[in-house]
This record gives C-alpha cells, structure tokens and sequence, in this order.
C-alpha cells in the first residue's frame, strides 16, 4: 500500500511509520519540522518538508505520491500554545487538517486515519471509564480543533465517500516523546531527574490520567488500514494513573527519590480521565499490551541513552 503519514517527524507518527515500512508498505512522510526532527524519518520514507496548511504543497504531494491511505498526525498539539494562541491552533489543526481531507478526495485516497484525542476532547466526565459516545466537551482550543476535523471525516465521508478511521489517544508516551506538548510527563520526568532538576507537579499529585505506550498506538493503526471503517476508538490501556505514581514509577527506575515540587493546576486541566477502549478490542481486534511497569521501563532507558548522547533506536527498544 502507499502511505502518506503526516507528522511523521514527531513522536508518534515516526514510530508508526516505521512500523509500516517494515509491513513493507511504501511509506511518504509530510512534516514540516517544527517540533519533529529529521532524524526521526525513517530512511526508506520520501521525506517531504512541508506545511500542512499550505494546499500548493500538499496537492503536489498528493499528485506525485498518490497514496491509497493517509495517517494524519501532524497538528499544533502544544495545549498550552492552543490557550494563548488559539487561531494559530486552528489554522493548523482544522485549516490543515480540511486541507488534507480535500486533498485526499480529489486525489481518490481510500482511507484516511485521523489522530484525534481523548484527554482534550471529553473534558471532565461523570463517567468512567468514558466511552466514544461520551458528549464533546473541549476545555481547551486545541481539544476543539482536533475535535472539529472528525466532523469534517465524518461529512465528507456523506458527500465523496472517503473512508475513515478516528484513533483518539490517551496519554501517550514512549521512546522519542518530546518533554514540550500535550503529554509528556514520562518524557519531562525523566529529563529532569537524569539532569538533577527537581519535577514540578501541577497539583497534589492525584490527578488521574489513562496512559498507553507507543508500540500498543503502533498496533492500533496497523489494524486501522484495514478494519474500523467509519469509526471511532478510543486507544489506550484503560488503566487510571496518577501523576504522582508517574513520578514515583520514574524516579524509581533512575534510582532517586526526589520530591516534587507542587505547585497549583493550570487551567484547562481536567481532573481525570480513563477510558473505554471495549469498541477498539471488539473491531479492531487491538488490545493495549503493555504494562506501564513495562512502557515505563523502556521509556526511562530510552532517556538515559539520550542523556549519554547515544540514541537507541527506539522502535527495536519496545517490546
Ligand atoms: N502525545 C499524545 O499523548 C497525544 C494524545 C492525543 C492525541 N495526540 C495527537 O497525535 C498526533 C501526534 O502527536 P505527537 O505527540 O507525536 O506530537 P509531535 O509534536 O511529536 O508530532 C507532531 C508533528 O507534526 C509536525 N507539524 C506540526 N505542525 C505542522 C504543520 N503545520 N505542517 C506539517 N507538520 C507539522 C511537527 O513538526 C511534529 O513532527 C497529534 O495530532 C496529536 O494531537 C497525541
């Protein structure tokens, strides 16, 4: 299959085009390195240095590459930037996102994987764990306009007949994660304490969050390109975490002890969240597989090598 996979600089869409690549797909990557990095694109991936909001760049992409599939997953995903700055978080995110989506229709893609999340978008639930067909309450710019391109899939999908799949994400973490972003406690965690830098938590501590590592998200758009037409899934372990038993996990697998700085929440934070991920196991037949004992141990080495300067490569380093 060809594969176009935006944000394939970054933290999570490298992974994932790695893991195509070795399916054997033909895989192009679209980024415009503004958080991700070169280095992350796999050396058989076309490399296209591009931004998604401009269309001249994209339809020439989508002319010369002609891909069956497209996995979006390049977006301003910084929330923080979203609150200060929430049209540049929507020219990106829905400017480029309708983009693509026009893009793939004139150019006859047949299915376009879309990177939603779940944190950002049900804001505080009176239910647990939260199913797909919980109400949309965003809390934050970047939770609406990641929200708004699935009502893009969704209507587009009525008027030319693109195919879908919405992949809506816990927390993520894992080998290449960016301290900076939606997300990234593992990453900053670990930073901080291999650097001797006491942790800040926003918070006491209890706030709960769902956590799923890499390789089960991998696996989760593997299944994608070819079951869950038209639909949408909540990906992540179902397992409530919280940040204090994160900064407890990381500073025990650097062999510290350090205590946290508490500071207060910042807004746009919810209090917590955990996810039904029922719909994924029943159609996708994706199931989360690693434990965060587990996810944490890879990701905390990860780290440490990047604090030697010496990158393992993080796709091998996951299970
Ligand atoms: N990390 C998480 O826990 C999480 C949770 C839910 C959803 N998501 C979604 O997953 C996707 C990937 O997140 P990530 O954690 O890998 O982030 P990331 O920042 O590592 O990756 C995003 C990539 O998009 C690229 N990009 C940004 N703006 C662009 C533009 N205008 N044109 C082209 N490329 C652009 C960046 O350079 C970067 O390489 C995002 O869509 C994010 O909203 C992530």
């Amino acid at each position: 299959m060809k594969i176009l996979v935006t944000g394939g600089a970054g933290f999570i869409a490298s992974h994932i085009a790695d893991a195509y690549v070795k399916l054997g797909h033909e895989v192009a990557v679209l980024d415009d390195l503004s958080r991700g990095k070169r280095e992350n694109v796999n050396p058989k991936c076309r490399f296209y240095q591009s931004d998604i909001r401009d269309r001249d760049a994209v339809n020439q992409i989508f002319l010369k590459e002609k891909p069956d599939v497209v996995n979006h997953h390049a977006a301003q995903m910084d929330v923080r930037r979203g609150v200060r700055e929430p049209l540049f978080d929507a020219q990106v995110n829905v400017l480029g996102g309708i983009n693509l989506i026009e893009a793939a229709v004139a150019n006859g893609v047949k299915r376009f994987i879309y990177a939603g999340t779940a944190g950002a978008g049900y804001g505080e639930p009176h239910q647990m764990p939260v199913p797909e067909d919980y109400p949309i309450n965003p809390i934050t710019p970047y939770g609406i306009s990641k929200h708004t391109v699935e009502h893009y899939l969704f209507t587009f999908r009525f008027l030319y007949g693109l195919g879908y799949v919405v992949v809506r994400y816990g927390n993520v973490y894992g080998p290449r994660q960016s301290s900076q972003g939606e997300a990234g406690v593992f990453a900053i965690f670990a930073e901080q304490l291999l650097a001797g830098i006491q942790p800040v938590i926003y918070g006491d501590g209890t706030k709960i969050r769902d956590y799923v590592y890499i390789s089960d998200v991998v696996a989760a758009n593997v299944a994608a390109l070819d079951r869950g037409s038209n639909e949408i899934f909540n990906i992540s372990s179902g397992v409530q975490t919280t940040d204090q038993e994160v900064l407890d996990l990381v500073n025990h697998l650097v062999g510290k002890s350090v205590e946290p700085k508490y500071v207060p929440r910042r807004p746009g934070e919810i209090d917590r969240i955990c996810l039904d991920v029922s719909k994924a196991e029943r159609l996708l037949g994706w199931k989360s597989q690693v434990s965060l004992a587990e996810g944490a141990r890879c990701t905390v080495d990860y780290f440490k090598q990047a604090a030697c300067g010496k990158e393992q490569s993080p796709a091998r380093a996951t299970r």
